[in-house]
């Protein structure tokens, strides 16, 4: 038990899908899993366990932005011991190379949170993907013929940023391929604690454009990404 979590340790099991909306958390363990459990409904923050094809994994919301994302990573692995975490959500495409509807893994994440500088001061520590996790996604969407792409993401603490124009313009310079909240603290939480973690994104907006995908199609592209993570997990 923790405190944002409030289940039993054996409910949870070692591998974890993290979307950051809660109902996303509740589609995909409807979707995919069976034998489910709804092991945690503390803030409407669902959790749930169940098996796919035999294998048992964990579906768990964590809200938006890094703090939110970094409680419920914190609780899962350090009071559930979660080994494997793979964060499964949307990002606002900054590349010509990425479009609507494809899939980002991301191998690195560039960040303008304050988190890691009050943690490591001047030290500037690299958040990235645990690379058996990059490796076996990489394999397993061609093995599905899904178009993802590999890249850097841009995680930003802020959705609505007077600055946006400015940051963005950096990020792109830097090379990073898209925009999303959270995958700075998930990978520098799981090299902290010598755990797995890789962040899947559907590219849901384009900050060059201002397109977004339609909401009828968002459940389509979002499924076939939690089918790579999935396989990337389990085959
Ligand atoms: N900005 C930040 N996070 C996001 C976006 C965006 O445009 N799209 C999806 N997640």
């Amino acid at each position: 038990m923790s405190i944002h979590i409030v289940t039993e340790k054996s409910l949870v099991a070692p591998d974890v899908l993290l979307p950051g909306d809660p109902l996303r958390a509740e589609h995909i363990a409807k979707t995919f899993l069976t034998d489910l459990v709804h092991y945690n409904t503390i803030r409407g923050m669902n959790g749930y366990t169940g098996l796919w094809n035999g294998h048992r994994v964990s579906v768990q919301g964590t809200g938006m932005g890094m703090p939110s994302f970094s409680i419920y990573a914190h609780e899962l692995i350090d009071a559930y011991g979660a080994k494997r975490l793979i964060r499964v959500g949307t990002c606002g495409t900054m590349s010509e190379e990425l479009n609507l509807r494809d899939i980002l893994i991301a191998q690195a994440s560039d960040c303008d949170s304050g988190m890691n500088l009050s943690r490591f001061g001047l030290y500037q520590f690299a958040p990235t993907a645990t690379y058996v996790l990059l490796e076996k996604a990489v394999r397993t969407a061609k093995e599905l013929n899904l178009k993802a792409v590999v890249g850097t993401v841009f995680t930003s603490d802020q959705f609505y940023d007077e600055k946006a124009e400015e940051k963005n313009a950096l990020a792109m310079k830097a090379g990073a391929l898209a925009v999303e909240m959270e995958s700075a603290e998930l990978y520098t939480l799981a090299r902290l604690r010598r755990i797995q973690a890789l962040t899947l994104l559907t590219v849901s907006d384009s900050i060059l454009t201002g397109e977004h995908v339609p909401p009828k199609d968002r459940q389509n592209t979002f499924d076939a990404m939690i089918e790579l993570a999935l396989h990337t997990l389990f085959f």
